[in-house]
């Protein structure tokens, strides 16, 4: 069995289409939900799903004898981030070499970095006049949105979008890819 935990900092959605379609798998599973914001809905899926969930501080994200330990307990193969607002420390980077990923709801190297986060992203990508925009799945460097791209899918903007609606059909693509990107790259 390989075990991966998903990092993440909001709603969840994203954890959620992951946690829903690893349910029962043969040879994946969600071990384990770590946020950094107590406020976080993620929190909520991780203990409907009986899944172990961790409320790190920065400290302890940083810190090998607090986040690494139980990394380790668990017997994680994988990190995903789901929405993470924080950088990756070095010794998760060193310690899962090809084992952490990322998406990010554009087509990265555009309307990535710090603060490109969540409707930020899309009214950039609008206010650029972009005919396209779409999903980023890649591998996590110890820069934001940085890193080997693994995936990207894209859909068309029309002149009659707004954030909100792109938001909707990049949340669309996201569900459909993360999770099977994830199983590929395990299996
Ligand atoms: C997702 O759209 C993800 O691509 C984005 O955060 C959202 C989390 O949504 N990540 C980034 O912007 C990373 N720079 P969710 O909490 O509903 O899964």
């Amino acid at each position: 069995m390989k075990h991966i935990a998903i990092f993440a900092s909001g709603n969840g959605s994203n954890t959620e289409a992951i946690i829903g379609y690893f349910k029962g798998h043969p040879s994946v599973n969600v071990a384990l939900v770590v946020t950094n914001n107590p406020e976080a809905g993620v929190i909520k899926i991780a203990h409907s799903n009986k899944i172990i969930s961790a409320i790190v501080s920065k400290n302890a994200l940083n810190d090998p004898e607090i986040l690494g330990r139980l990394i380790a307990a668990l017997n994680i193969d994988m990190i995903v981030l789901a929405g993470f607002l924080q950088l990756i420390p070095a010794y998760l980077l060193e310690r899962f070499p090809q084992r952490i990923i990322n998406i990010h709801p554009a087509l990265l190297p555009k309307y990535g970095g710090k603060g490109m986060y969540g409707i930020k992203v899309h009214e950039a990508v609008l206010s650029q006049g972009d005919a396209e925009t779409g999903i980023t799945i890649h591998f996590v460097n110890e820069n934001y949105d940085e890193g080997e791209v693994i995936l990207q899918k894209a859909t068309t903007i029309d002149k009659s979008d707004t954030p909100e609606t792109i938001a909707l059909k990049v949340q669309v693509l996201e569900h459909e890819w993360f999770p099977r990107t994830i199983e590929k790259l395990l299996l």
